[in-house]
């Protein structure tokens, strides 16, 4: 135990100076020669060959998410090292965890999380928008070099950003897939303008609280569905306009009140009845989007058209940078439910298990 804290600390210890040399280096541009080949090499070399990770050996239960040391991943010329201080605990880890779910090369051990943050310890040499030291999250999906669950994750640069004003390290890591499924809904599936009335069902979850809060940054007037009186509560403070508990409440009489005369669409983060109630509160050529992934796809109605689609990082719209750009418009919450440290991975996916989960579950690496 006292090894492995002074471990950490000399980890943390040599990223800091990485990230330090690389500031100084940085404020100077002119006298800058080192190429970025140069300054990944030097990176390379200062960092830890082993690292601590969660990752699984076979599929099961959560006791099969155990601590691994395990080689320092190696990065690609497009790639960037992060020494990851926080990462996200997402409901589909359970299926990856149990049935490998969405893993198309599965090799063990598998080292799990799709989302993170942290700083970064090396940059490949092609890579020009990122240097050590900057502090960046990011959203890397079915990564042959391993997940966020970890103490050093290599990813492609492009899948990752600088963090935005006013979100630290500390709550970052539930931001990158949560934060895209919720702006991608928003302002692509769904192509909110301002003013419309969007229905948001399952508001009170990782995605839902964070789309709450863009709607409300697009302009939408927001009725969001949430889970209990403590989901209710939590919607509210993050600026819905109204907002009905989805599993008990008056779903169908929420929404006449709140669109009479019929709202303009729904993004589905929940399915079941709730959502029916949800679409048949829409009026004449409403909109419904959902994220594959939710318990089962709404059925199709005359005259609404559904728009299926999944989160991306990817460069082409530089993803990223555009939820950047929307959560800086105003004061923006991450909400975190519960916070495990990396060795208590298997507690994490346990609390996962039970439920009723309030914004994201979070791991904190360093
Ligand atoms: N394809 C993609 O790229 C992608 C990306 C992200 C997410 N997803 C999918 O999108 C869905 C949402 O993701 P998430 O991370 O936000 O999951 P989540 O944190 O579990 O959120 C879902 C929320 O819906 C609530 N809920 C369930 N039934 C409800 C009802 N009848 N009324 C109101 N609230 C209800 C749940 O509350 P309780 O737990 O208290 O019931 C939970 O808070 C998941 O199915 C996920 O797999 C897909």
């Amino acid at each position: 135990m006292f090894m492995a804290r002074a471990i950490s600390k000399r980890l943390l210890a040599i990223v800091a100076l990485t990230a330090i040399s690389a500031v100084v280096r940085g404020a100077e541009p002119g006298t800058d020669a080192a190429p970025p080949a140069t300054l990944a090499t030097r990176a390379r070399s200062e960092l830890p060959k082993t690292m601590r990770a969660a990752a699984i050996d076979r599929p099961g239960g959560p006791e099969v998410l155990t601590i691994h040391t395990l080689p320092v991943p190696e990065i690609g010329a497009d790639e960037v090292l992060i020494a990851v201080h926080t990462a996200g605990v997402a409901v589909w880890d359970a299926g990856i965890r149990q049935q490998l779910m969405y893993v198309s090369k599965p090799r063990f051990p598998l080292v799990m999380g799709s989302d993170g943050a942290g700083l970064v310890a090396a940059v490949g040499s092609a890579v020009t928008t990122l240097k050590a030291g900057d502090a960046v999250y990011g959203y890397c999906w079915d990564n042959p070099k391993g997940g966020f669950y970890a103490e050093y994750v290599a990813v492609a640069a492009n899948c990752v950003a600088r963090l935005p004003n006013g979100v630290t390290l500390d709550n970052a890591g539930a931001l990158g897939a949560s934060g895209l499924t919720a702006l991608q809904g928003i302002d692509g599936a769904l192509r909110i303008q301002p003013g419309e009335s969007l229905i948001i069902h399952g508001a009170s979850g990782a995605v839902g609280t964070l789309a709450v809060q863009l709607a409300k940054v697009r302009g939408a007037k927001v009725l969001a569905t949430a889970s209990g009186e403590d989901g209710i509560a939590l919607v509210h403070r993050l600026g819905a306009d109204a907002a009905v508990d989805g599993r008990h409440g008056d779903i169908a009489a929420a929404a006449h009140s709140f669109a009479p005369q019929g709202a303009d669409a729904v993004l589905a983060l929940a399915a079941g009845d709730g959502l029916e109630s949800c679409i048949k509160a829409l009026r004449s050529g409403g909109r419904v989007a959902f994220p594959h992934g939710i318990d089962s796809e709404p059925k199709p109605h005359e005259g609404i058209s559904i728009v299926p689609y999944d989160a991306i990082s990817g460069p082409e719209e530089a993803q990223l940078a555009r939820l950047n750009r929307a959560i800086e418009v105003r004061s923006f919450e991450i909400p975190i439910a519960a916070e495990y440290s990396l060795a208590d991975a298997a507690k994490a996916h346990e609390r996962l298990a039970a439920g009723h989960v309030l914004g994201k579950i979070m791991l904190r690496v360093r």
